[in-house]
Formats: structure tokens, C-alpha cells, sequence
């Protein structure tokens, strides 16, 4: 049974697994139950800490993380089964926390400014809920957001399914950049206007699980389900598992029909998730690169390294690999749906006239539009304000020079084919949309509250591309 972040509980027991991920295994259990009021509350502290982000044989960078580390602890639940996590803000900032995907509680949306009040510094706020869907999920910051992120505030969460699931190992990769200066430590440059207005805030220096690369052990013939999370700031990511079968088998944490993936390539939007089940086929001995591509880089950040030894067993699995599904609608009635556009306007080289907000440029905030305005997600009106169980058909025509990852809280969608209403076969909460394309997205809007639709370049989102819409 998989317990900790990529080990088995059985590899943690023996230390057997590979630097890049037995670091994650470090239980916390003891402290926190000390200090929870709640029975099986778990203690989350934000704090100031260091990490080997260039490795054990570098300096270490000074980092605000979850308990101090990077990532921060590991969060797992069972589908259906309540979580109760108390976060205590020991940083100089007021913060909230945000539970990527979770299609929850809106009062436990960690929305600052919109479903709480931020946590000042000294405060602390109890989160409570019950996720619906097993998957793969994260959780970050959602106040300054783009300092809090990028400082190293993020965590996996992940879901289990009711029945475990038929695979040897459970890796889960977080996958960040860095924008380092030579002495290793991080460049305090947030959210400046050059970043804002272009791709967003990019750092050259990788990491994986916080290291610059790991290693995930496998025996012949086993089969690995490898939960990849893109947790940057702004990073569009391509990744290549090369040589092996990779099966696709769920997005932003919802499982889809498993597919074959052409040369072992996923593409992960600032945000995304992609879990993929690989079978261990190669030699004995043999390792198999994961890279990580675009912006001009290459590298290898991870490394899939099978034992020498007797294979797990004499054939791969035969059965096709896949997940049992959440609960989501199985069809949406669109005849009553609600329409509207919203146009995604302005950055640098911003084309034609923009959303008539092209003088606000210089000022900061209002760099980029979405529906003919720059916002912040909570001041002002709803974009719109829908009943309970309306099906939403949003369309993102993005008319920027940048691709966009537009992310919804509180739902998954279906992302709409270009001519007619049909659907793509798996669900998102995050859509990368290229630059002068449209994409269409629909979703059924049965989670009442007040929830934020915004760029997760975050860079982006606390320029204008933010905005919220209410459920009654
Ligand atoms: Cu992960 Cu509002 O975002
Ligand atoms: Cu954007």
C-alpha cells in the first residue's frame, strides 16, 4: 500500500528507494498529533527553511516552504473521507491555502479575499473537507501568490481510490524552476512588470521533489503509476519519458479512457497533473531519462533505474492499465446552457486594440483582460452569477501574443471540440489555450458558492487575468 510521496511502505521501512524521493518520507505525525485539537487534524506550518535545490554537495537556498520543506509534506486522503489540516502562518505575510482541484466546500476554497479572509501572520485557519474524487491533486498559496509559490510554498495532496489500485509503485514528482542567483539563493524580483507582461516569472534552474533530479527505482517488469505535477509558477512543461510504453491514465486528476502516448511526450500546463502508468520492460540494470523540455532547455530531471536483480515477475502485466472514475456528470444537457465569451486581451506585443485598456499598461495590475477588464478575482462583481446545476459554456478566445493556463476552481470541465458541442474524453480544471486560439470549455456549475476563474501563470493572474463567478 503506498503511503508516502513515490514509496511503498515497504521501501520506506527498508530505505531502499533513490535520494530524490526518500527525502519526502519524513513523518511529521508525531509533532502534530501533540498539538491537533481535532482528532486526525494535521498541523501545516508555514515557515521560513532551506533546501538542497542544487544538491547535497551546494549551498543550500533560503525557501518559504510547508513545515520549512520542499515540497511540503505530502497530504493523502481516501476519496470520500473528511481531512481536517489546521495551517498556522509563521511567515511575515498574510496567506490562504489553496487545494488545486478539489472540487470542495467553498468556504474551504482558500480563496483569499474572496471565500476567506486571508491567515495573518501569527493566525491560523482550520480547513475541513471531504474530496469527492481520488486523484492527483496540489496545494499552494493564493495570496502573493506569485512570491509565496515561487519562494517554495507548495505540496502534493493526493486521493486514493477506494480500492487500491494494481501497480508496484506510486511515484509522485513535483516539478519546479528556480530563478537562482550564482550564490544559489532566489531572486527576489517578483512580479515585475517584464515577467508580467510576457511568459510569466521563469527560472533556468530545475528541480524535482526539490532536487535537481531523482531517481525511481523499479524491478523488472513492475508496473510504476508516476504522478507528475507541474507546481511553477509559469513554466509550461514538456516532458519525455523515452523508450518505454507510458499509458496516460488520468488529467488534473480525474481519470480518463488510458492511451498510448506518442514518444512518451506529456504536456504539463502551469498547474496540470498527468498521472501515467509505465511499464518497467527495460534490462536489467537499465535506466530510462525523463526530460523536461521547452524555453530553449533540456535536461534529464529524473531517471526510471531498474534493478539488476530477478524481475518482479517473468511478463509484464497484460491487463490494460486504468483507474475507477469519479463522480462527474456523465453527459451535460446543453439546450438551457449558459454562453459567454470571454475574450483574453493585452500583455507585450498585445495585437489590435486590446480590451480598450492598452493606456493602463504601465501600471502593473492592469496589464492583461479577460472579459474586457483587468481584476483581481474578488474585487467587484461576479462575471456572472448562475443556479445551481446550470451547465456553463465558457469560450476563452485568447488574443495575446502568450499562451494562457486558464484554470477553474471548484469544477471540472470538458474542453469543447471547435465546431459543435462535442467533448474531448477526459476532464481539466487547468486549460492551456496558444496563443490566437479558442478554447471552449463546459461544465456543470453544481458547487455553490463564489469561485475564481484565472490565468495560472501566476504572473498573469495578478496582472488581470483573474475573475471570479457565483453558484446559488
Ligand atoms: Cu492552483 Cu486559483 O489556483
Ligand atoms: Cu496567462
Amino acid at each position: 500500500m503506498p503511503d508516502t510521496l513515490g514509496l511503498t511502505r515497504r521501501q520506506f521501512l527498508a530505505g531502499g528507494a533513490g535520494i530524490g524521493i526518500s527525502v519526502l518520507a519524513v513523518p511529521v505525525a508525531a509533532q502534530q498529533a501533540a498539538e491537533a485539537t481535532i482528532p486526525g487534524q494535521r498541523i501545516l506550518r508555514l515557515r521560513e527553511g532551506q533546501a538542497y535545490l542544487r544538491g547535497a554537495e551546494q549551498a543550500p537556498t533560503a525557501i518559504w516552504g510547508y513545515d520549512g520543506a520542499i515540497p511540503g509534506p505530502l497530504i493523502r486522503g481516501r476519496r470520500g473521507e473528511r481531512l481536517d489540516i489546521r495551517v498556522i502562518n509563521e511567515l511575515q505575510q498574510p496567506t490562504a491555502v489553496h487545494w488545486h482541484g478539489l472540487r470542495i466546500d467553498n468556504r474551504m476554497d482558500g480563496a483569499a479575499g474572496l471565500t476567506q479572509a486571508p491567515i495573518p501572520p501569527g493566525g491560523r485557519f482550520d480547513y475541513s473537507f471531504v474530496p469527492p474524487d481520488a486523484g492527483t491533486f496540489w496545494y499552494h498559496p493564493h495570496a502573493n501568490t506569485s512570491e509565496q509559490l515561487d519562494r517554495g510554498l507548495s505540496g502534493l495532496l493526493i486521493i486514493d481510490e477506494p480500492v487500491p489500485v494494481d501497480v508496484d509503485r506510486d511515484v509522485a514528482l513535483a516539478i519546479d524552476d528556480w530563478r537562482l542567483d550564482d550564490k544559489g539563493q532566489i531572486v527576489g524580483n517578483f512580479g515585475n512588470p517584464m515577467d508580467a507582461m510576457h511568459e510569466g516569472r521563469l527560472g533556468a534552474h530545475l528541480t524535482v521533489n526539490g532536487l535537481p533530479s531523482a531517481d525511481i527505482p523499479v524491478k523488472v517488469n513492475e508496473r510504476l503509476r508516476l504522478r507528475l505535477a507541474n507546481v511553477a509558477n509559469s513554466r509550461i512543461m514538456v516532458l519525455r519519458i523515452g523508450g518505454l510504453p507510458v499509458h496516460v491514465v488520468a488529467i488534473d486528476g480525474q481519470p480518463c479512457e488510458a492511451f498510448l502516448l506518442d514518444k512518451g511526450r506529456v504536456l504539463l500546463a502551469p498547474a496540470a497533473r498527468c498521472d501515467v502508468m509505465v511499464d518497467a520492460t527495460g534490462a536489467p540494470g537499465s535506466a530510462v531519462d525523463i526530460t523536461l523540455e521547452g524555453y530553449g532547455q533540456s535536461q534529464t530531471i529524473a531517471r526510471i533505474v531498474h534493478d539488476k536483480g530477478e524481475p518482479a515477475r517473468p511478463k509484464p502485466r497484460e491487463a490494460r492499465p486504468s483507474l475507477p472514475a469519479n463522480p462527474l456528470p456523465a453527459t451535460m444537457d446543453f439546450r438551457q446552457a449558459m454562453r459567454m465569451e470571454v475574450p483574453i486581451e493585452g500583455g507585450a506585443m498585445m495585437m489590435g486594440g486590446g480590451g480598450g485598456a492598452g493606456h493602463t499598461h504601465a501600471m502593473g495590475r492592469g496589464i492583461w483582460q479577460l472579459a474586457g477588464k483587468a481584476s483581481d478575482g474578488h474585487s467587484g462583481p461576479p462575471l456572472f452569477s448562475v443556479r445551481r446545476g446550470t451547465v456553463v459554456v465558457l469560450g476563452f478566445p485568447n488574443k495575446t501574443m502568450f499562451p494562457h493556463a486558464m484554470h477553474l476552481h471548484g469544477h471540472h470541465f470538458r474542453l469543447l471540440d471547435n465546431l459543435d458541442d462535442g467533448w474531448k474524453p477526459y476532464w481539466l480544471d487547468t486549460v492551456l489555450i496558444g496563443e490566437n486560439r479558442t478554447a471552449r470549455i463546459a461544465f456543470i456549475a453544481d458547487n455553490p458558492g463564489k469561485w475564481m476563474i484565472h490565468c495560472h501563470m501566476i504572473e498573469h493572474q495578478e496582472t488581470g487575468m483573474a475573475i471570479w463567478f457565483e453558484v446559488t
